[in-house]
């Protein structure tokens, strides 16, 4: 389960049971915000795509880390942790402390962690997307010596010049993979069909379906195995999830597919993603992580 779905772990103790193997909370920020002004959603069914305008809505990392206390989940929780959505938080150094009180606070919590550098919806939420700043914000993340991996939720807007360069900067420190992506600011009129797009608001779902596939492979073939990456964006069936194993996601998220597909998807896709191993003489999902720079397409 991909983050923004249950953005203050109202859900821990349910998602399992619909076949998810992991889920993101968040994303959590140190202080509560009440969301950006409605409407903050707007569902574009004929295009498989939501337009979401939230801005980091949440009740904060205390209330939040008090739910998760007392949950018993069966599953892996990570915790996307953003920066409180207000004007302040532009000045990198305090920028960088609203980041580390929510790592601080679910130090002993957390089952990895992610940090949500490419929110499109708030103030300074992608301040820490270019290499030297995201440079500074984890040389202090570092220095936290946090026990679970510590991955980076990327946009999937950068140009391939970019992310090289912040591939870079997260293999220099100490950072386990990257969510790979997020919610899209690009107005491909292609996509999204029979609606004029206002400026405010980042696109989901089968609008990033591309851009997330264009992104994972770079990273992939940049980090040489360095990086874990999650594959999030257009998910919609096990052909979706297979595509982006075969560019090198070792693991995958979905939001949008739930929404518009229902809870009964995650199951139908397990039971067809094993049928695809199975078929194409793979022994697991690790095995099969980068299949398409080594075999002909399954
Ligand atoms: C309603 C909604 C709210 C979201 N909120 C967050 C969020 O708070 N933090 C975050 O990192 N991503 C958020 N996302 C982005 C998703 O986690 C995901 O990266 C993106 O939607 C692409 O995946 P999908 O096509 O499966 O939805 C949100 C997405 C949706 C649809």
């Amino acid at each position: 389960m991909a983050a923004g779905f249950d953005k203050n772990g109202l859900l821990v103790d349910l998602l399992d049971h619909l076949g998810f193997g992991f889920m993101e909370v968040g994303s959590v920020t140190a202080n509560p915000y009440s969301g950006n002004p409605k409407p903050r959603l707007r569902r574009l069914a004929e295009s498989n795509s939501i337009l979401v305008n939230y801005g980091l809505k949440n009740e904060g990392s205390e209330i939040i880390y008090q739910r998760l206390y007392h949950a018993q989940p069966n599953l892996p929780i990570g915790i996307n942790v953003a920066m409180t959505n207000n004007l302040a938080n532009q000045d990198t150094k305090k920028g960088i402390e609203d980041y580390l009180v929510t790592l601080q606070k679910f130090r002993n919590l957390a089952s990895y962690f992610t940090l949500n550098i490419s929110c499109p919806n708030s103030f300074g939420g992608q301040n820490f997307a270019t290499a030297e700043r995201l440079d500074a914000l984890l040389e202090e993340v570092d220095s936290l010596s946090l026990e679970q991996p510590v991955l980076i939720k990327l946009s999937p807007d950068y140009e391939l010049s970019e992310i090289q360069e912040v591939v870079k900067v997260m293999i220099s420190h100490n950072i386990a993979g990257c969510v790979a992506g997020n919610l899209t600011k690009k107005r491909d009129a292609k996509i999204v069909k029979n609606y004029i797009l206002p400026q405010e608001g980042g696109l989901s779902g089968k609008a990033t379906a591309q851009l997330s596939n264009q992104l994972i492979s770079s990273i992939y073939q940049q980090s040489k195995g360095r990086l874990t990456i999650i594959g999030c964006g257009g998910i919609f069936d096990a052909d979706d999830v297979w595509e982006k194993i075969g560019l090198g996601a070792t693991l995958t998220q979905l939001a949008t597919g739930l929404i518009f597909g229902g809870p009964s998807i995650i199951g139908e896709i397990n039971v067809k993603l094993s049928e695809k191993l199975l078929r194409s003489g793979f022994d697991n999902i690790q095995s099969a992580v980068g299949w398409a720079y080594r075999n002909p397409p399954f």
